[in-house]
């Protein structure tokens, strides 16, 4: 029996619509999508924490009780990156502890963890911190392919996650690469080599998903990640439906009632078109994007390079810099291509290209993966790059969470003044700018409120 987490509530709409799904337009289907026997609700994390406070004016923390109010029977999962929770640079310890603290009090049941560069000491403490907390600790494995990515390496990465208290391992394919012969070996060496269960997440952008997804059901993966078919396909995930129908009355069947699913995208199929209407959904998002299999670099990289390149005015470099992408790629030590490596990556080819001479200029974030200011890269940096961009400054090699002060305490101090309730102090850990903002209007409306009942209570008492 193969078992299905729904990721509707959170990458699915983070993939198509730039996680524009509102908290209100998830809670009426909710209880419904409790009710399927999915594996898990993905629901949390990623970016949605950002977009929360940043376009919904929303408390993230509030969105994630009230579904667990609910979910009630279904676990609820949630996407973290390690050391950078959902932020991105690394943070103290003591703010990922809180911050795991607080996500599994308010309801989180699974958290996947991941490292950009795949390096464990990136991973360690949120796991730990999740294991303490009583949560389910998902240990992840981002997928990539390089001349120094083998199934060797990836059999010795999940072993290294299973030895750190991992419950379960995730085969992390967010550039949708892995096709589905790869698919079929890579699952078989897994299965062959670690004891938890195997997950497999996949996005559908270069069309070979839901192929990917039964090769890899056919070498015993356990979970597979699908989102409902309104808001399926593209750059999101195979949709969960065909999926459902495909394994019926095989010895994969989920078990799933396809009738009861059909209802689910039934809610969600006038939302599609409200998307699409408003401009949210670019119908673009919904092809075949073929250029992430032949130059290995996710659909999303290849728009921001193109961005970068019109505002240069210099479109006519395009097919230099898809040359250029993977050699520094290679220089950088082959890192997994998602966020932050795919911008850092990006950014440098276009000005090695953009000056003329390779490494001439160097941003700031060239210079801090080199640096090892990210953690290790997958295959060491060679001495002449790092001379090359270091200079004279000397690299790090321990973790790089270990130079960072504590920081919870001035953090609270910083926003005592608009401090609520003890979550607070993570959304301005996280966003800070984001978060001030936030609470600044949640005061006001606060009062808005407050006199809008008085003035009630005013009218009504003389009677
Ligand atoms: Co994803």
């Amino acid at each position: 029996m193969v078992k299905i987490t729904e990721t509707i509530l959170r990458d699915a709409h983070q993939s198509l619509i730039a996680t524009r799904m509102t908290t209100e337009q998830m809670l009426p289907i909710v209880e419904k999508l409790d009710n399927v026997g999915y594996n898990a609700l993905e629901a949390w994390g990623g970016a949605t924490f950002d977009a929360s406070l940043r376009f919904l004016n929303e408390d993230p923390w509030e969105r994630l009780r009230k579904i667990k109010d609910k979910a009630k029977k279904t676990p609820l999962q949630m996407l973290l990156r390690g050391q950078n929770i959902l932020g991105y640079k690394h943070y103290a310890d003591d703010v990922v502890d809180y911050f795991i603290q607080k996500a599994i009090a308010n309801g989180m049941d699974i958290i996947r963890i991941f490292d950009a560069l795949n390096d464990p000491r990136n991973i360690e403490r949120a796991m730990k911190a999740c294991l303490k907390e009583g949560g389910h600790a998902q240990g992840c494995i981002c997928y990539t392919t390089s001349p120094y990515h083998s199934l060797e390496i990836f059999v010795r990465d999940a072993k290294r996650l299973e030895e750190m208290g991992a419950n379960s391992i995730c085969i992390k394919d967010m550039a949708g690469l892995l096709i589905p012969y790869e698919a079929y070996n890579l699952v078989k060496a897994l299965k062959e080599s670690v004891s938890v269960p195997i997950e497999l997440h996949t996005h559908y952008t270069s069309g070979c998903g839901s192929m990917t997804y039964l090769k890899a059901i056919e070498a015993g993966v356990d979970i597979i990640d699908c989102a409902i078919s309104p808001l399926a396909l593209g750059t999101s995930q195979p949709a969960t439906e065909p999926i459902v129908a495909t394994l019926q009355g095989t010895e994969y069947d989920t078990g799933l009632d396809l009738k009861l699913l059909s209802e689910i995208a039934d809610y969600f199929r006038p939302l599609r078109e409200e998307y699409l209407k408003e401009g949210k959904l670019d119908p673009k998002m919904l092809g075949v994007d073929i250029n992430a299999l032949i130059y290995q670099v996710p659909g999303g990289m290849l728009s921001n390079l193109v961005s970068q390149l019109k505002q240069a005015n210099a479109m006519d470099k395009y097919e230099e810099v898809l040359k250029e992408v993977p050699r520094v790629r290679a220089d950088m030590g082959y890192p997994p291509l998602v966020t932050p490596s795919s911008q850092i990556v990006g950014s440098q080819a276009v000005l090695n290209v953009l000056s003329g001479e390779r490494y001439k200029m160097v941003t700031k974030e060239t210079k801090g993966i080199v640096k090892g200011e990210y953690g290790t890269t997958p295959a060491p940096i060679t001495d002449e790059i790092k001379q090359k961009i270091l200079g004279n400054d000397e690299p790090i090699t321990c973790r790089p969470a270990d130079l960072i002060e504590p920081e919870l305490d001035k953090l609270r101090s910083a926003i005592a003044e608009y401090v609520e309730k003890d979550e607070d102090v993570l959304s301005y850990a996280l966003f800070p700018q984001q978060a001030i903002d936030f609470f600044k209007k949640r005061q006001a409306s606060k009062y808005r409120l407050d006199s809008s009942l008085a003035d009630f209570d005013n009218n009504i008492h003389p009677v």
